[in-house]
């Protein structure tokens, strides 16, 4: 949905303004590190009547502040991809126009990407807002119900609440899986969608690809599936455990993705739906007619047109992720098997609350709020080296038998 002031007819689009930008010498600036060098030297090292649209000088990058690891949120400690971060300062000037036409080149980037239609696209500020109009919908003005696991990701399941529907959980498996058994066997005539985080957030495990995808074909049947891959792809195998297939074959599920994690924009905010047309046309209505910001955007097209970012992040998340799991498990913890995300849960034996004021005390954010069942676990995501260090130290001595 455009805005109405930026229809072709009315405006011209704003892909149509002036841009040159020397690529060479920003990827010499990305090489010896955009901290230290601005656009003013940038363009003062232009040769004579060299067309380079300089912007105002290069924010320089803050000092990291070590007074606190943060690792409660599940943001990427290694930052956005280089060529994203090029891409925002060369078209910061941009923001000025309404990004209705970068927005649909995205939808088509993607598409292409994901193998669908890019009617099937619709954008918004980070995933969050897909998740609470999700919930909206299929809320049925307070006659719906949603079938998911405890102990997921709380999006939708908050969402549904909040506009007055049913909310049915099952339980987990004694893995710490999402149990689909269980939740199919809580489908009923009521049920108007049902949700699936996977790898799932906090127990950051993965259910099994056969098992979801005979799930999603028989529970969009009735009502759509969504299913939310923020993490996936941190999970050892993307290409086996990927769903967007299910759109191909004319499924009616809803498949989910942020720029939030492994591209490392959480605070920029971009984030995309994939569903039926129909579907995705609603779901474009009800996350406020699309209004997505004009940088998250190009930041988003330079990551995807990145293609040694995503192979160069996966390692690093899964290093960390089984390093804290080892950890874990050296001190004598239960733990969610196989984490495939960028986090680890386990038991603290301890209320989560207390938990995270000891670790705090270290040094060490860590989630501060409980899972109902899960009161004495608490869920750590990857940080960068300094921060593993101190938060490995800090769970040596808080959790000290
Ligand atoms: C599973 C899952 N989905 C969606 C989100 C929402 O993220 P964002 O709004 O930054 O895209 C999160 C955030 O942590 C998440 O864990």
């Amino acid at each position: 949905m455009r805005h109405p002031d930026t229809i072709p007819e009315a405006i011209p689009p704003a892909t149509a303004a002036p841009e040159k930008v020397d690529t060479s010498r920003r990827s010499l600036l990305r090489g010896i590190g955009l901290a230290s060098v601005g656009a003013a030297a940038l363009a003062a090292g232009c040769s004579k009547g060299e067309a380079i649209a300089a912007p105002a000088p290069a924010p320089a990058i803050p000092a990291v502040d070590k007074s606190v690891a943060i690792m409660g949120a599940n943001e990427s400690p290694f930052g956005p991809s280089p060529k994203a971060i090029e891409a925002m300062i060369a078209k910061a000037s941009l923001t000025a126009r309404y990004a209705d036409d970068e927005g649909e080149e995205l939808k088509k980037q993607i598409a292409a990407i994901e193998g669908v239609d890019p009617q099937q696209i619709f954008l918004a500020n980070g995933s969050t807002p897909i998740l609470a109009a999700f919930g909206e919908i299929i809320a049925a003005k307070g006659k719906g119900q949603l079938v998911t696991s405890i102990a997921t990701y709380e999006g939708v399941p908050r969402s549904v609440l909040e506009y007055g529907a049913e909310l049915i959980t099952a339980p987990l498996t004694a893995d710490f899986g999402i149990d689909l058994d269980a939740m199919a066997a809580r489908i009923t005539k009521k049920t108007t969608a049902t949700y699936v985080c996977n790898p799932n957030n906090p127990t950051g495990n993965m259910v099994d690809p056969v098992k979801l995808r005979a799930f999603a074909i028989e529970a969009s049947k009735t009502a759509p599936c969504f299913i939310d891959e923020a993490y996936l792809h941190l999970c050892d195998d993307y290409d086996a455990n990927v769903m967007t297939s299910l759109l191909r074959d004319g499924h009616n599920v809803v498949i989910c993705r942020t720029f939030s994690k492994i591209y490392g924009m959480a605070g920029q905010r971009l984030g995309y739906g994939i569903a039926k047309p129909e579907l995705a046309r609603q779901m474009g209505m009800a996350t406020r007619m699309g209004g997505v910001n004009h940088l998250g955007i190009v930041a988003a097209m330079a990551s995807l047109a990145d293609k040694d970012f995503v192979p160069a992040m996966q390692p690093k998340f899964k290093a960390g992720r089984e390093r804290l799991y080892n950890v874990a498990k050296g001190l004598g913890r239960k733990i969610a098997s196989n984490p495939q995300a960028s986090f680890v849960f386990f038991e603290v034996g301890m209320p989560n609350k207390d938990f995270a004021d000891k670790m705090m005390a270290e040094g060490v954010r860590v989630v501060g709020r409980a899972w109902p069942e899960y009161d004495n676990w608490t869920r750590i995501c990857v940080g960068e080296d300094w921060e593993m260090d101190r938060c490995e130290a800090a769970l040596k001595k808080v959790l000290a038998v």
